[in-house]
């Protein structure tokens, strides 16, 4: 679990709970909880996203995959331990939370896990695999797959936050929904032009294993300017929100113009 908690990684979802969740006024133990259990989500995602029966990757944040450094039954029960102390983590009472914020929490990280989340985005990837999507089926994959838990990270940190903030929850909510997709489809155009080194997971695995990417669908050309687009709505969707949102520009915009 540490393996795969704790060596690294960008913390994106994380820092997007702490940013929304200062910018909504939201008490910091609230969030610290919040940015660890969505954080737990991400790295039990990616354990079993390497698992030979997923994309079988090797290489993950410059370190040996979980299964590699340890064993696949390992893995699996690792990426299991960490999603139920994501949930452990949340639903332990806190004097700062009402009660009924903190189910409704409960039930944003669920659904955004579940079949209906990012579960459900890892199905339907797989069943992608050497098929031809059309760009609406490919853009639910991502939505699902990585948009779900984005979405989620910032939704707990409105939650968290006061009650004048929950007025712009469907703002904030599309702002996720945008930057989320956008980020996936910088993964995808990553995966192509970046190296092992940089990455720090084994480049061309998606072209490798005939993955539906943008990339694969639009061609290079053409999934940088749909990351172009959604960037534009995700802007769009945060300048709805009558607060000081200028961290959160500045974050989408390094965001998606990684190189890892
Ligand atoms: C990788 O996520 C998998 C995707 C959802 C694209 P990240 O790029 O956030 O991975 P880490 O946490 O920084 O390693
Ligand atoms: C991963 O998508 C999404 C989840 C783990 C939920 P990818 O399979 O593209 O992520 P990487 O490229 O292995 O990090
Ligand atoms: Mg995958
Ligand atoms: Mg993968
Ligand atoms: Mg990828």
């Amino acid at each position: 679990m540490r393996h795969a908690l704790i060596l690294g990684g960008k913390r994106v979802r994380p820092f997007l709970t702490y940013s929304v969740g200062a910018i909504c006024a939201a008490p910091e133990q609230v969030l610290d909880r919040a940015a660890a259990a969505i954080e737990c989500i991400h790295a039990y995602s990616l354990v079993h996203d390497d698992l030979p029966a997923m994309d079988d990757d090797d290489l993950r944040r410059g370190q040996p995959t979980c299964h590699r450094a340890f064993d696949e039954a390992t893995a699996i029960l690792a990426g299991d331990a960490l999603q139920t102390l994501a949930f452990e983590l949340l639903s332990t009472p806190q004097p700062e939370l009402r009660a009924e914020r903190q189910l409704l929490m409960l039930q944003v990280l669920a659904y955004a896990s579940g079949s209906r989340g990012m579960c459900g985005g890892q199905a339907l990837d797989l069943a992608a695999t050497n098929a031809q999507l059309s760009e609406a089926e490919l853009e639910q994959v991502h939505v699902l797959k990585t948009g779900a838990l984005i979405t989620a990270a910032v939704q707990l940190a409105v939650l968290a936050g006061s009650d004048d903030a929950q007025q712009y929850y469907d703002d904030f909510t599309d702002f996720a929904t945008w930057l989320g997709l956008a980020f996936q489809v910088q993964d995808d155009i990553l995966d192509v032009t970046s190296s092992t080194e940089t990455l720090g997971k084994t480049n061309g695995k998606d072209v490798a294993a005939n993955k539906s990417t943008y990339v694969q669908l639009l061609g290079l050309k053409g999934a940088q300017a749909k990351l172009t687009q959604l960037h534009q709505k995700a802007l769009q969707a945060l300048h709805r929100i009558p607060y000081n949102t200028q961290l959160l520009e500045n974050f989408a915009e390094q965001l998606l113009n990684r190189d890892y």
